[in-house]
C-alpha cells in the first residue's frame, strides 16, 4: 500500500480526539497499536478468535481486530489505556485511587500471570458491570466466553470480577449516580 493509498481517520479515545492516517483495510487494533501507540489493546490470534483486542465501541465490548479503523470515525472508543478513569478506588489511596474496581482486584486475586489476555478480559468484564451490576458467575462465565486464557485457569478470573462487581455496587450505592465522562461509562 502506497502512502497515498492512506486516508486521515478520526478516533475518540478514551475521551480524546485523535486523528492518525489509515488505509482501507487497516483494522482498528492496528490503528490503536501502529499509528496511535496505545499497545495496551493486544493483537493475538488477529482473526476474532480470542478476545485479547477487546476494547469497548459505544459501550459494547468489540474485537478490534476484526473492526475497521474507518468504521470506528467519530464512535467513542475506550481502551485498556482509560479503564482506570472509568472506576474509582474502593479504599483510597494513592495506588488503588486511579484503578478501575476490576484492575484492583485482578491485582489483589492474582488474576493475571502473563497478562496479554488481561487488558481484553478486563474490557469485557467493565461493560458487563455496566449492563448487569450485580452479574452470577454464570453470566460472568458467559459474557468472557470470547476471552481466552493461556496461564491462569478462569478461577481467579471470575473470583476477581465478583470482587470488582461488589466494590462497584458499593461505590455507586454511595455515590448515587455513575460518573459518567466523555465516551466512557463508570
Ligand atoms: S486478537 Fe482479536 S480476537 Fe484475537
Ligand atoms: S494471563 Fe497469560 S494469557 Fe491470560
Amino acid at each position: 500500500m502506497r502512502v497515498s493509498d492512506r486516508t486521515p481517520c478520526r478516533l475518540s479515545v478514551n475521551g480524546d480526539a485523535l486523528q492518525c492516517l489509515v488505509s482501507p483495510m487497516t483494522t482498528l487494533c492496528e490503528a490503536l497499536r501502529y499509528e496511535l501507540g496505545l499497545t495496551g489493546t493486544k493483537q493475538g490470534c488477529d482473526k476474532g478468535d480470542c478476545g485479547a483486542c477487546t476494547g469497548l465501541i459505544d459501550g459494547q465490548p468489540r474485537l478490534s481486530c476484526i473492526t475497521l479503523a474507518l468504521s470506528s470515525q467519530d464512535l467513542p472508543i475506550v481502551t485498556i489505556e482509560g479503564l482506570a478513569d472509568m472506576g474509582a478506588a474502593p479504599e483510597g489511596g494513592l495506588r488503588a485511587e486511579r484503578l478501575h474496581e476490576l484492575q484492583d482486584a485482578f491485582d489483589r486475586f492474582g488474576a493475571a500471570q502473563c497478562g496479554f489476555c488481561t487488558p481484553g478480559i478486563l474490557m469485557s468484564s467493565a461493560a458487563l458491570l455496566v449492563a448487569e451490576p450485580a452479574p452470577t458467575r454464570d453470566r460472568i462465565k458467559a459474557a468472557l466466553s470470547g476471552n481466552l486464557c493461556r496461564c491462569t485457569g478462569y478461577t481467579k478470573i471470575l473470583d476477581a470480577v465478583e470482587d470488582a462487581a461488589r466494590r462497584r455496587r458499593a461505590r455507586l450505592d454511595k455515590e448515587g449516580e455513575p460518573r459518567l465522562a466523555a465516551g466512557r461509562q463508570a
